[in-house]
């Protein structure tokens, strides 16, 4: 488990580096030739450099958010294409009308809700704090004064940034950058949502995650405003898929249990 992570997360950095304002990835069972079924295709927009809700394995775009919007296009008969783009760019794009769906660990917040509509929730995160398994710091409190590495525009960069001020936060294209950064000394501890923090520490030796829970959150589906159609036939997908299992199964085929 601990290599195949350490495969996944390396990959996932190469590919994250690269990855900015590339062509859309597909999925592996989106075949179908673009000008066969223009109207039934459902764009998704992600950054695909958060393990295990979405990572690069090789060109494709895996993971929790991938399956399970894959499961989604599927019930509403359409044809799943997935676009991978910097996380700050995620709200913009659905906004305008350059994807139809975000699905990327996203967190509910008002802030984003001034700009987008979000589906009921599908799963819960947890800000969490990474840092160098011999640190000093042990509480949340002992934060203050240090450097915190965070991934930009994420709520770990908004809270951080918040509690602990501007000065204090550095910011990462993406969470693999940022712990990178934590094991070359350059800053004292990573925020970052808990799977991702589990399987970044998993990867790599000599880190621990800081027993505390910063935050917990609802992660959902982002669809823009004026798609309300969109929006209650995700919903209805999600609850049909929910009420199946399909979405526990989805979620056990990434995270496994101790
Ligand atoms: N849950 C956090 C947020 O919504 C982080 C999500 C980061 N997701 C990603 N695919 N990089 O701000």
């Amino acid at each position: 488990m601990k290599k195949f992570l350490a495969l996944i997360l390396a990959l996932t950095m190469v590919f994250a580096l690269a990855a900015c304002g590339t062509a859309p990835v597909e999925t592996p069972d989106a075949g179908a030739p673009e000008a066969d079924a223009p109207a039934g295709k459902l764009v998704m927009g992600t950054n695909a450099a958060f393990p295990p809700y979405e990572f690069k394995e090789g060109e494709t775009i895996v993971g929790i958010d991938a399956d399970i919007a894959a499961a989604i296009a599927a019930k509403l008969g359409m044809e799943l294409e997935i676009k991978d783009m910097a996380f700050e760019s995620l709200i913009p794009a659905v906004a305008g009308g350059s994807v139809d769906i975000v699905l990327a660990g996203m967190t509910v917040t008002d802030e984003r809700k001034e700009s987008v509509n979000f589906s009921e929730s599908y799963a819960t995160g947890i800000q969490s704090v990474i840092i160098a398994a011999d640190s000093a710091i042990a509480t949340i409190d002992d934060l203050t004064g240090k450097v915190i590495g965070v991934q930009t525009g994420t709520t770990g960069d908004i809270y951080c940034s918040g509690d602990y001020g501007e000065e204090a936060v550095k910011r990462y294209d993406n969470g693999a950058l940022a712990v990178q950064a934590l094991l070359n000394g350059q800053i004292d501890c990573v925020v970052i949502d808990n799977q991702p923090a589990q399987a970044f520490v998993a990867a790599n030796e000599g880190l621990k995650i800081l027993d505390t829970e910063y935050a917990v959150e609802d992660y959902a589906i982002a669809i823009a405003k004026e798609d309300t159609e969109l929006l209650a036939n995700v919903n209805a997908a999600l609850a049909e898929l929910k009420a199946e299992g399909k979405i526990d199964e989805i979620v056990s085929k990434y995270i496994k249990a101790e």
